[in-house]
């Protein structure tokens, strides 16, 4: 997984991308990885974490929101196992250069209607963003609902529209934000719980993707 970029995008707001990005940094780290956070949101939510207690559990953490994050990311992530982009929730260059350096994009999507339209747009608007991209990219459908026949509606139609999706999703956990009280995820506090072992399926999956890219490429 050296140096490999997975950037975190949607231009549909509070859609989980920040959580997302958060879960998997701590994630990796606790797997011995050796993780760096790009907060590439002028929002600042990754910063706000890691001012907060746990300090998103000492990932390396670095600011920069705005279009060089293209070059800060080639920069940094030769020196780390694996780089992981949060990016504003709207269109913006940032979001494009971020993307840019991308080996897998992450989109996640909430799992109703109205924001798998809108992480349609996203997905055709992120392709025409940048010449000669092609990039591996697969949408996660967060804050499912147990029990409810939605995921599995939004699922199979995002299946029919060609929208890879991973196979693991994020359901809907109050960890998340107890552990974002202070400043980290749920692999932090509850490394044994339900929420942890979501992430790390879906940690597990992006693994396999990079893995298969590198393979392809090399
Ligand atoms: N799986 C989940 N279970 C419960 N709550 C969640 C989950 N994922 C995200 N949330 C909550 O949803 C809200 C939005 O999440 P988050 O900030 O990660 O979205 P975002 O896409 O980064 O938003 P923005 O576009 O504003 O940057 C937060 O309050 C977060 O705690
Ligand atoms: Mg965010």
């Amino acid at each position: 997984m050296s140096g490999s970029v997975v950037t975190i995008a949607s231009l549909k707001g509070g859609s989980g991308k920040s959580t997302l990005a958060s879960s998997l940094a701590i994630h990796w780290k606790s797997k011995g990885f050796n993780p760096l956070l790009v907060d590439a949101d002028p929002q600042r939510s990754i910063m706000r974490l890691a001012e907060r207690e746990l300090a998103l559990g000492g990932v390396d953490v670095l600011e920069q929101a705005d279009k060089s994050v293209w070059t800060a990311i080639q920069q940094q992530s030769p020196m780390h196992s694996v780089t992981i982009v949060d990016t504003p929730g709207f269109d913006s260059d940032i979001t494009v250069a971020a993307l840019a350096v991308a080996d897998l994009v992450l989109i996640p999507v909430k799992a109703s209607p109205l924001d798998v339209d809108r992480m349609m747009d996203t997905v055709k608007t992120l392709m025409s963003g940048v010449k000669g991209w092609a990039p591996t990219f697969r949408c996660v459908l967060t804050q499912t609902i147990r029990g409810s026949v939605i995921s599995r509606h939004i699922r199979a139609e995002l299946e029919e529209g060609g929208f890879p999706l991973l196979a693991s999703e994020m359901p809907n956990r109050v960890a998340y934000a107890e552990a974002g009280l202070f400043g980290a995820t749920p692999t932090l506090t509850m490394p044994d719980g339900p929420a942890a072992r979501d992430i790390a399926a879906i940690a597990d999956e992006a693994e396999a993707l990079l893995a298969t890219k590198k393979a392809l490429s090399a």
